[in-house]
């Protein structure tokens, strides 16, 4: 695959104010579940706002390498796919390349464990550096058997033909995608299958195999299914992702004389915590004509320029903003005081060390910024600009283009095709938005 090679360039002139709306692609989270699902249902399923993101992508593949039609997307991210039920999967004929995305790898080892044939997965250099055994051990309890790396990466090489009994499994970190991955496996598995988290994390899986009319319970911490029911095909409607929405929601709070509109904006309890902790700093935001869409909350959100403060982050709203920690830092860099990040070692296993390749971008555009084993420390002043290396981490790339709103030289950052997994068009809206940004 081009992304991992390609060196694209953002170069981003200081200065400017993000104004008026902007819809953000879809839920990357939403959108790959919708394949899988859709995949395994009985009869059609119907999805509008796909994320047509390098990721999504990937899983698409994947399912029509396994002999499930799929039509589209179409430019406005149409995708039809003919469900062939939760036993119609064929085996594919080369290993499935998930590409640098950690959702597919991991959702599709619980999938994959409960089919009649082998599945051998693939990914970037990104993703085949990886933890795999979080979904690997747990599924191994119930009876699969998925070859790894001596390090527990991928390459993975999930065995076909094994017969699944339902277990619980008391998760030691807070992860949706190990969640998802071992309640997928329950749906091939003999009798109940259980998790309990210890936080609550993203729950898309669950709210999405109900509303394929698949029961699934949550009692306080504990979600549970029971294997050998059907799915049935339903309408999607996936709305824009919080995840990328939360660049323009710093953007638009730190560059002064901003007013941005991010519409139909997805505001699942389970993701907020990006709007929960802008607001502890201060931050301007107002949801507006909240609705619910195929069962997941949505609101258009105003921001407005604001004058931001530090602040400790509440350590139980690290799972709910996991992805959002690259851009909340550029925001605590324009603030007043210092911030303090604890509890998020997870930052650590992400597309890129998130905690040390910030800290080190930070440094480089003068922002004194502590990494600590499993969080940061951030004494803003002093962001003057400079060149970044977001080691292939989309969300890096696009966080540090956010910071030169109130840059006062240049940020120019280097490797930034992966953008493309999570955020197609990133750069046309940034610029659209009041970004002054160029690729090279
Ligand atoms: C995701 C879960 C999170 C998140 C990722 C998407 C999902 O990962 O970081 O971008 O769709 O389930 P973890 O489960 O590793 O926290």
């Amino acid at each position: 695959m081009s992304h991992s090679s390609t060196n694209l360039q953002f170069i981003v002139q200081p200065g400017g104010s993000l104004r008026g709306s902007v819809r953000v692609p879809g839920d990357k989270s939403i959108s790959h579940r919708s394949i899988m699902l859709g995949s395994l249902a009985e009869g059609d399923t119907h999805v509008s706002g796909f994320l047509q993101g390098e990721d999504c992508l990937c899983t698409l593949k994947a399912f029509r390498a396994m002999g499930v039609a799929i039509e589209g997307p179409t430019e406005e991210g149409r995708v039809t796919i003919h469900g062939v039920g939760l036993h119609g999967l064929q085996a594919p004929a080369h290993a499935l390349d998930m590409g640098n995305s950690g959702t597919s790898m991991r959702l599709m080892s619980g999938l994959m464990s409960g089919q009649a044939f082998d599945v051998r997965m693939t990914g970037d250099a990104s993703l085949s550096k990886r933890p795999m055994k979080r979904v690997t051990a747990p599924l191994a309890e119930m009876g699969a058997v998925i070859d790894a790396t001596p390090n527990g990466t991928p390459p993975l090489l999930v065995h076909g033909g094994c017969k699944l009994k339902g277990m619980h499994y008391d998760m030691p970190m807070a992860s949706a995608q190990v969640k998802s991955s071992i309640l997928l496996a329950g749906l091939y598995a003999d009798g109940e299958t259980s998790v309990t988290e210890p936080a609550p994390t993203r729950d898309h899986t669950e709210r999405m195999l109900r509303g394929f009319g698949y029961a699934v319970k949550t009692a306080g911490n504990r979600i549970s299914l029971q294997g050998g029911g059907k799915l049935t095909a339903a309408n999607i409607d996936v709305p824009a992702d919080i995840s990328s929405a939360a660049f323009f929601m710093v953007g638009a709070s730190i560059a002064e004389n901003s007013e941005l509109l991010l519409e139909h904006v997805g505001i699942n309890p389970t993701r907020t915590g990006i709007i929960d902790i802008l607001r502890l700093m201060g931050a301007d935001l107002e949801l507006l004509n909240g609705r619910e869409v195929g069962g997941e909350p949505v609101a258009d959100i105003r921001v407005r320029s604001a004058k931001l403060k530090g602040v400790q982050i509440p350590e139980a709203l690290v799972p709910l903003a996991i992805d959002e920690f690259p851009v909340l830092f550029v925001a605590a860099a324009f603030a007043e005081g210092r911030t303090v990040l604890t509890g998020a070692e997870e930052l650590r296993v992400k597309e890129s060390d998130r905690i040390q390749v910030m800290a080190d971008g930070l440094l480089a555009c003068g922002v004194d910024a502590q990494p600590t084993a499993d969080g940061i420390i951030i004494n803003p002043g002093n962001f003057s600009g400079g060149v970044i290396d977001s080691h292939g981490d989309h969300r890096i790339a696009m966080a540090f283009t956010m910071a030169a709103l109130r840059a006062t030289q240049p940020v120019i950052i280097n490797d930034c095709a992966n953008v493309n997994t999570s955020f197609p068009g990133f750069v046309d809206l940034a610029a659209r938005a009041g970004v002054r940004m160029a690729t090279a």
